[in-house]
């Protein structure tokens, strides 16, 4: 249905994960250099990125605790949203954590990011816990898990 390919970010992906990462967050958007440290720590971390035809349109970045996930983020082109691209990728990242015996998926996500709730909500993950100023600007993040 879509033509897209999901592979392990590389250097070379870089410019397009800033234009992205610069469009959706602001106060936490994470530099190109940090990026670089996270696909040289390759070994506690994963970052792939989603390509449409040639265009870097997604990514996301977990890290690899004992024997689950911690998805750190997860963005889409803001042209590409609602269009199933995020499901598309997590989907990936869940198959993959099958393969590699990981049997659980957690992360924390802003009270106020309603888009990203329901995502996470629709893949299945459930509310555990409400952690009380969890983000550097006082908002509380919401903790929230899934079975892989
Ligand atoms: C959250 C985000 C990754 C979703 O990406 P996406 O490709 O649009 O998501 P999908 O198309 O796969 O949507 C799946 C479900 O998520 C929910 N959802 C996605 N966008 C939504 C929105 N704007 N409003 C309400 N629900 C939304 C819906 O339940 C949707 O299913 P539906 O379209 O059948 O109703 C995207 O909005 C984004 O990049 N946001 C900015 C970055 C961010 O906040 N990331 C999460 C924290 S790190």
């Amino acid at each position: 249905m879509f033509n897209t390919k999901i592979q392990k970010m590389s250097e070379s992906n870089l410019d397009k994960v800033m234009q992205i990462e610069n469009a959706c967050f602001t106060g936490e958007v994470w530099t190109k250099e940090s990026f670089k440290q996270d696909i040289v720590n390759a070994e506690h971390r994963l970052c792939f990125v989603l390509i449409e035809k040639t265009t870097v349109i997604g990514y996301a970045v977990l890290d690899i605790l004992d024997e689950e996930y911690d998805l750190l983020k997860i963005a889409i082109d803001i042209s590409k949203r609602r269009q199933g691209f995020a499901t598309i990728l997590f989907n990936y990242i869940k198959a993959n954590a099958k393969i590699q015996g990981i049997n659980k998926i957690s992360l924390l996500v802003r009270q106020s990011n309603t888009e990203a709730k329901n995502l996470y909500i629709k893949l299945g993950f459930k509310e555990i816990a409400l952690r009380k100023h969890a983000y550097p600007d006082g908002e509380h993040g919401i903790f929230m898990c899934t079975n892989v």
